[in-house]
């Protein structure tokens, strides 16, 4: 059975991309696991981070990507094709990761997402079925799924959480960041009473910590105090520090990028350190 994991938060820019982005690399570099990585975010970062944007030009022109499938769900059409929408060899480490997937989103989903919350309302399908029902028989051929969501708990989101065993919460450990944390929780907690669903909290990953902030620290151990009150998710010990490696991972276009290492590690950072450990925690906690 695939595990299934989405990558939320209410706030932007705390590192869900790249969290996603780096656990799907690692897993299938340093653990020979097949992930698929399902880009639920109009934005289109983690697309754009594993296949670059020339590929996804040229996919997004002949209408393979999520966008045609939530925009057939609008106008009752049929143009998605998921086979040929799924791209089966992604990431510039070693030449490509055959063993890497991604289902790209499009920068075109932006202007349907409103529609696609009224639609709903009179549609056969409920609009947090469309995703599922798209791909619901071809998770089992990976051993994690990974879905990077937008910032915010809309109906694309849920689409994610509707197929989801559980969710990972990036932070930055900061007031702002942590903030809405409880949120989540609580709007999850009614997304499974809403849909008869069991979406378990797997844990929050601090990233973008810097040792120098006093903020940062001060916040990480109250997260870590709260956790152990049992009013926070389980805080994963692996912490992802503030690197300019780390920053530049998702840029698919960097040249002499071939190995983990070139890409997220050595420098003086301990980032690669931190990937290799955060990967082994998460597959521990999901239970590979
Ligand atoms: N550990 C890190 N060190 C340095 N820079 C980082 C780190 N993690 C992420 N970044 C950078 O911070 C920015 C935000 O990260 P990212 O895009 O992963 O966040 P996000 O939560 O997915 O944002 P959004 O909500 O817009 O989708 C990016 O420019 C990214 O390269
Ligand atoms: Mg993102």
């Amino acid at each position: 059975m695939s595990k299934v994991v989405s990558v939320i938060n209410l706030k932007g820019g705390v590192g869900k991309t790249t969290v996603t982005v780096a656990l799907a690399e690692f897993l299938v570099v340093e653990h020979n696991l097949k992930v698929l990585v399902i880009d639920l975010d109009p934005q289109t970062n983690a697309t754009v981070a594993l296949i670059g944007e020339k590929e996804w030009g040229k996919r997004n022109k002949k209408g393979l990507t999520l966008f045609n499938l939530f925009k057939d769900h609008i106008d009752d059409t049929s143009t998605f094709d998921l086979e040929q929408s799924i791209v089966k060899k992604t990431s510039n480490l070693q030449g490509g990761l055959s063993n890497l997937h991604l289902l790209p989103s499009s920068l075109d989903f932006i202007q349907i997402q409103d529609r696609l919350i009224n639609i709903g309302q009179t549609a056969l399908m409920r609009p947090i079925d469309v995703l599922k029902k798209a791909v619901k028989d071809r998770l089992d051929d990976y051993d994690i799924v990974l879905i990077d969501c937008p910032p915010n708990l809309g109906i694309v989101t849920q689409n994610g959480l509707n197929i989801s065993d559980s969710f990972l919460i990036p932070v930055i450990p900061n007031r702002l960041s942590t903030y809405g944390i409880p949120q989540i929780l609580t709007s999850v907690k009614s997304f499974n009473r809403r849909t008869e669903s069991n979406v378990q909290p797997l844990g929050v990953v601090i990233s973008m910590f810097r040792s120098n902030v006093q903020n940062h620290t001060l916040t990480k151990n109250q997260l870590e105090a709260q956790a152990q009150e049992g009013k926070m998710p389980r805080i994963f010990k692996t912490i992802i520090p503030l690197a300019s490696k780390v920053s530049d991972a998702t840029d698919y276009e960097l040249v002499g990028i071939n190995t983990l290492k070139q890409k997220y590690g050595w420098s003086g950072s301990n980032s690669m350190e931190a990937f290799t450990n955060l990967t082994r925690e998460f597959m521990q906690y999901v239970g590979l």
